[in-house]
């Protein structure tokens, strides 16, 4: 699914180099929101692609803001699932990898009105046929099979709303969510040329680091059944990584395009010891896959192991996860009232 034009993506591209530069130096003007939608457990591809990266800015000592989108997980399907549990288990996953809830407001959708209140008058701002032309929308629709939700349609408005109610000026984002960070944009400089300047336009910050691949050699994807969680036991890695399918070809060798299957495993272990694939194929050599999937899980264990203690300590206290939920949805409450006051004054509605 990549529905990003290429001209537009160099320029994203040569954009966030730049501001990846700006943060380095001046980190004190930045306020980064970004989020997730809970529909499962996260994975090795969040850890490397996402998570990895908001800690670095979170160091950085930029202030930082997750949502845990849970009304965009019903945008393409039918009801809620798991929530809860996928909620409680991403924010572990962000305490276990060194998210500190004094310098990051974790927090949901559902718990902060004012900031869904944005949504109306965003909405007014934005015509069907631009909501229609979002490329990453089209490739939601047809992955869901379903018809076209409104929410599934309005959405990235919704995502503007997450971004705009606390002043986001960088979001970090794979390049999926780009149009969503442009609609932002052009929300914020419509509403600010209609009523009054109130609104930061916000930066992409793209995620440099490389795309893990599943274990079946696709995106790596909770719906596909090809992810390692990060919350998953030792035991329960080993027989994800025993059912990849491979080859009989027992030189092991690195091969995207015709082998699938060993090619992902040397990527996730490469991964995981910081090697390259290729070095990883020579050193197993005519080993065969059973050897590839040994040294695989080993590496992945091992490297998911501090992250895992750090899980099951945070976890054993249940009261540890809702009071982090509650505090920042306490702190996003009050910084949305603030903002859904500001737009509602620029518009004339203070009675
Ligand atoms: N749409 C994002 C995803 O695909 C999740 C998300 C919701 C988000 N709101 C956001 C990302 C605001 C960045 C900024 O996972």
């Amino acid at each position: 699914m990549t529905p990003i034009s290429t001209p537009g993506f160099a320029a994203a591209l040569a954009r966030s180099e730049a501001v990846t530069r700006e943060v380095e130096l001046r980190p004190e003007r930045f306020r980064v929101l970004t989020g997730e939608r809970p529909t499962g457990p996260l994975h090795l591809g969040h850890y490397f692609g996402s998570i990895a990266e908001r800690a670095r800015l979170q160091r950085l000592g930029v202030d930082v803001f997750l949502v845990l989108a849970d009304y965009q997980v019903i945008t393409d399907r039918e009801g809620t699932g798991n929530i809860r549990e996928n909620v409680h288990g991403a924010v572990l996953d962000y305490l276990a990898a060194g998210m500190d809830p004094e310098q990051t407001t974790i927090f949901t959708h559902s718990a902060v009105p004012a900031l869904n209140q944005l949504l109306l008058p965003f909405l007014s701002l934005m015509s069907e046929a631009e909501l229609h032309r979002n490329p990453t929308v089209k490739a939601e629709l047809q992955a869901s099979g379903r018809a076209l939700s409104g929410l599934l349609l309005t959405y990235p408005v919704h995502q503007a709303a997450d971004i705009l109610f606390c002043g986001g000026n960088l979001v970090p984002v794979g390049k999926d969510n780009l149009p969503h960070v442009e609609a932002t944009r052009l929300i914020a400089r419509r509403f600010n040329e209609r009523y009054e300047p109130i609104f930061r336009e916000p930066e992409a910050l793209l995620t440099r680091s490389p795309e893990v691949p599943g274990l079946d050699g696709r995106k790596m994807s909770k719906s596909y059944g090809n992810a390692i969680a990060l919350g998953a036991s030792a035991d329960e890695t080993a027989a994800l990584i025993r059912g990849v399918a491979t080859d009989s070809r027992r030189e092991i060798t690195f091969d995207p395009g015709a082998r699938p299957g060993v090619s992902a495993l040397l990527s996730t272990a490469a991964l995981c010891t910081d090697r390259t694939p290729e070095e990883i194929a020579a050193e197993v050599g005519g080993g065969g896959s059973a050897a590839l999937k040994a040294l695989t899980t080993e590496a992945v264990n091992e490297f998911l192991a501090p992250h895992r203690e750090r899980r099951a300590r945070i976890a054993a206290d249940p009261g540890t996860v809702r009071e982090v939920l509650r505090r920042g949805n306490e702190r996003a409450n009050e910084i949305a009232e603030v903002t859904l006051d500001r737009v509602r004054s620029a518009m004339g509605m203070s009675y």
